[in-house]
């Protein structure tokens, strides 16, 4: 829902388009529209995107990976992934794609950090993207208490700390932020470098808690969703 913005707002950066990162998703209810990813460059105000993605498992996302496949070919796509998909649905997509999914993107923070699927990517050349990577905000996983102190003898904030384990991890982070001075603070991760020894005592948070279940139910109501794309500000 904020595509048009990003576009205005690359222009509006002055910094050239080859410099910017493009990352977006097709909505479940767009996997049948043939005109799906076009529509989605004109709201970006854009002639190619960098990483689309499935949205979800729901509807007809076959078609929705076919749809992303012959924008690929096209050129009007740099590469191609999906997003809250199982190990058991992404081998759907490998069983039947002509050109790999590059990327999954899902939930992955310290409280649910997605080994065995990660191993399972890693066999696939694929590469986890960490949405939620700092647990939607949740005080409570970024004062762990192994956080506060790695922070303090690093001179860094939690959040740093959480996002460099996320990066030495080896997941693609996105944290969200609406606070300049937090998007600032995001970027400088580089250096400094947790020890094994400190990777292996944030690996001992993992308890596989979701901050967001996915059912059957909401699935099939995501495909009869049709989000107000055209109505975007
Ligand atoms: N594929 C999917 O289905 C899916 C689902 C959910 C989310 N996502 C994507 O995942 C990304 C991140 O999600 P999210 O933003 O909801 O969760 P998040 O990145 O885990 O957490 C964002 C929260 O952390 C705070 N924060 C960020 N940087 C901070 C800093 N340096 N210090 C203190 N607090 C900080 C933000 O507050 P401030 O604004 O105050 O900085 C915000 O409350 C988004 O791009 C979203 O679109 C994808």
């Amino acid at each position: 829902m904020n595509e048009k913005a990003v576009g205005r707002a690359i222009k509006k950066s002055g910094v050239p388009r080859k410099e910017i990162f493009l990352e977006t998703k097709l909505w479940p209810s767009f996997y049948e529209q043939t005109d799906a990813v076009e529509k989605t460059l004109k709201r970006l105000d854009t002639d190619y995107i960098d990483l689309l993605l499935i949205h979800q498992p729901a509807g007809n996302y076959i078609a929705g990976y076919r749809l992303m496949e012959r924008a690929y070919k096209e050129g009007k796509v740099r590469a191609i992934g999906l997003s809250n998909f199982t190990a058991t649905q992404i081998q759907e997509i490998l069983d039947i794609c002509e050109m790999k999914p590059a990327i999954l993107q899902t939930e992955v923070h310290p409280y649910s950090q997605e080994q065995k699927l990660k191993e399972f990517l890693a066999k696939e050349n694929m590469v986890i993207q960490a949405w939620y990577p700092l647990g939607h905000g949740d005080k409570v996983l970024i004062q762990e208490p192994v956080f506060s102190r790695l922070a303090e003898k690093y001179g860094k904030s939690n959040v740093q700390i959480i996002l460099r384990w996320h990066i030495q991890a080896g997941n693609v982070v996105i944290p969200g932020s609406k606070n300049p001075d937090h998007i600032h603070a995001n970027f400088n991760l580089f250096d400094f470098s947790l020890s094994d020894e400190e990777m292996a005592e944030i690996a001992a948070l993992n308890k596989d808690k979701r901050y967001y279940t996915s059912t059957p139910e909401l699935l099939e109501r995501y495909v009869t969703m049709v989000p107000p794309v055209d109505e975007q500000k």
